[in-house]
């Protein structure tokens, strides 16, 4: 979604804010913009399509001079994607400009109000009308722009990351946050505002995270003033160091971010575990679960919410909670729940599952489960993110920054730290063996080694990519814990490549799918050795006899597939339960290259982003 960056210090700002908006390109955008005041004139240059484009159209358009400017990327949502929706945004006036992630619910409403005062319009967005708004409290009651921001931000219904410049006091930015993400750098004398972190990590490791609701007035002589946006207290500014570094969110060698992420899984998988899982004394330790063990035990029920790739960790979750720690598990669409009265006690524990930390429907979800009284906690990757703090208690992936749009590391990490928090509760619940849960143990720590080894058929899963990369249609089909695999190898595909795909339990391909079989549909099926072998391979011979074209994800040494598949590619033997964490392997690999046989654009796919902060 829509990125913002700042500056404000004794530096250049241009090249600061555009590298800061390259860096936040993996959130996906279809515009953007930048407004710079270079000491008398402010001036605003903003293009529909990429960065690049923008820094062309800069340098031939305004001034590059001066050391106060806001920048930002647009993901459309009120407005086609084109110069004049792109941000920033001036008021009627000239004087003010702002940029904005978010959605302005009420605008109509406030633009009718305004259209009567005489305000003019020249875009379609919300935004435009949020600056008016703006201006018109600033001048109606003489206030400064801080006050104008907050009294204007008051009146607004929505969600809303802001930043805002006025020509006439061109010594600072007024920001604010409700609902979307806004991180300020703090530097010597110099502030950095972003959409997160990435921006401003060669500069700073320095970083205040607003909080909803809460606006900051910053100064160039390195002042920053936090209030409370409703009844205008002051918020003691927390500045936290940050961990990560600016390798991590660098390619690294590698062609694309995906590809990257792709391969980090073996060191990311072990960071997940690492200090909570001590194998040789049978422990896993984890502070947000150790705490709160009763409201786990006790529970009636886990709910589980998410949204894409990390509800389809929560389904995999689903099966090892129910297996193995007998809890009945409930798997909710975020942005289902949040609108359909579910059911909520507070004998129930929901966990949220997110990588970015902000997605918007998962915040609701969790918002309302609070309502109820139902324990939450938070499964996220971001540290620091809106989800992480929302929550009563969480723990984090500990997966690193992962840029490429479509989630790779995420999901794999997710399934870790879940398996993790099953195998505890089926241990204190008594519901595992003391040697079942030790070689569980002992086997979640052989993981790393086996993606490393399943990682190693790249050059076989090209040559299969090379083969299938011009079929129209695929469908994917797994059981059990694999059901979920299928979905997750599915939506890979359909994100980067822009090929439709079917995910499918494999058993329910007779009650429907199996009419699209015909020699022109590849179907890829998951059939390790492990949980409903010998019915999968039913499948197949099923799809065998339709003339499918099969690509058999295998149990290394499997005879039997790789008799009636057109290919195979093997996975390490695993327990059934861990068998997630192998087979995603090559369907990420092999939508991948697909993806750039294709010649698509594989970390920033068109209409998406990275997170998804409004609904
Ligand atoms: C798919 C993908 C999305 C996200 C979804 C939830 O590759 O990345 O489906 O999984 O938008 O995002 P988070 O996990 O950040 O809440």
């Amino acid at each position: 979604m829509c990125g913002i960056v700042g500056y404000i210090g004794h530096r250049d700002a241009f090249p600061i804010i555009i590298e800061g908006l390259k860096r936040l390109e993996y959130r996906g955008y279809d515009s953007a913009g930048i407004a710079l005041f270079d000491g008398k004139n402010l001036k605003v240059s903003k293009t529909k399509g990429k960065v690049a484009d923008l820094e062309k159209r800069v340098n031939k358009e305004i001034s590059t001079n001066g050391s106060i400017g806001i920048g930002h990327t647009r993901w459309a949502t009120h407005g086609v994607p084109n110069d004049v929706n792109a941000h920033p945004h001036y008021s009627n006036s000239g004087d003010l400009v702002i940029i904005h992630n978010g959605i302005i619910e009420n605008y109509e409403s406030l633009k009718k109000e305004l259209v009567k005062r005489g305000y003019t319009f020249k875009s379609d967005t919300d935004t435009e009308v949020l600056i008016n708004l703006i201006e018109d409290v600033k001048s109606k009651e003489n206030v400064k722009l801080g006050k104008a921001v907050q009294v204007a931000l008051n009146q607004v219904v929505g969600a809303y990351a802001i930043a805002v410049f006025d020509k006439n006091k061109p010594d600072e930015i007024v920001i604010a946050r409700l609902g979307s993400p806004l991180a300020v750098g703090v530097g010597e004398n110099e502030f950095f505002i972003a959409s997160d972190a990435s921006p401003f990590l060669e500069y700073t490791k320095n970083a205040i995270y607003l909080e909803d609701e809460e606006m900051a007035i910053i100064k160039a002589n390195k002042e920053i003033k936090i209030r409370k946006i409703k009844d205008d207290s002051l918020v003691d500014p927390y500045v936290q160091e940050l961990q990560m570094n600016l390798e991590q969110i660098e390619k690294g060698g590698y062609d694309h971010f995906m590809l990257k992420e792709i391969f980090e899984q073996p060191s990311a998988i072990k960071d997940t575990y690492r200090g909570r899982m001590l194998v040789k004394e049978g422990i896993i330790r984890m502070a947000g679960i150790d705490d709160n063990i009763e409201k786990f035990i006790n529970a009636n029920r886990i709910i589980i919410v998410a949204c894409g790739t990390s509800w389809h960790a929560g389904l995999v979750a689903e099966y090892i909670f129910e297996d193995m720690a007998r809890i009945p598990v409930e798997v909710e669409y975020a942005s289902e729940f949040r609108y359909r009265n579910p059911v909520i006690t507070n004998k129930d524990v929901v966990i949220a599952i997110s990588q970015s930390g902000e997605t918007a429907d998962t915040l609701a979800a969790i918002k309302l489960a609070k309502t109820h009284g139902a324990f939450v906690f938070g499964v996220c990757n971001v540290v620091g993110s809106s989800i992480a703090r929302e929550t009563h208690a969480g723990a984090y992936t500990h997966a690193g920054p992962e840029i490429g749009v479509a989630s790779t590391k995420a999901f794999t990490t997710q399934i870790t730290l879940l398996t993790l928090i099953a195998l505890k509760l089926a241990k204190v619940k008594g519901e595992i063996s003391n040697s079942d849960y030790r070689y569980h143990l002992q086997e979640l720590e052989l993981i790393p080694e086996k993606v490393e080894k399943a990682l190693k058929s790249e050059e076989h899963i090209k040559m299969i990519a090379a083969k299938y990369k011009n079929a129209r249609n695929f469908l994917y089909l797994g059981r059990g814990y694999n059901f979920p695999v299928a979905l997750e190898g599915a939506l890979k595909l359909k994100e980067i490549s822009y090929i439709h795909a079917e995910g499918y339990p494999a058993a329910e391909m007779k009650h429907g799918p199996i009419a699209l079989i015909d020699e022109n549909m590849p179907v890829v099926v998951i059939a390790t050795k492990k949980g409903h072998y010998e019915k999968v391979v039913s499948n197949i011979e099923e799809i065998k006899a339709r003339q499918g074209k099969i690509i058999g994800i295998v149990t290394e040494g499997d005879v039997n597939v790789k008799k009636l598949a057109d290919y195979v590619i093997e996975v390490p033997e695993s327990l059934e339960s861990l068998s997630p964490l192998l087979t995603t392997i090559p369907l990420q690999l092999l939508s991948y290259h697909i993806a750039v046989m294709l010649e698509k654009n594989v970390d920033q796919p068109r209409n998406l982003a990275k997170s998804v902060t409004v609904e």
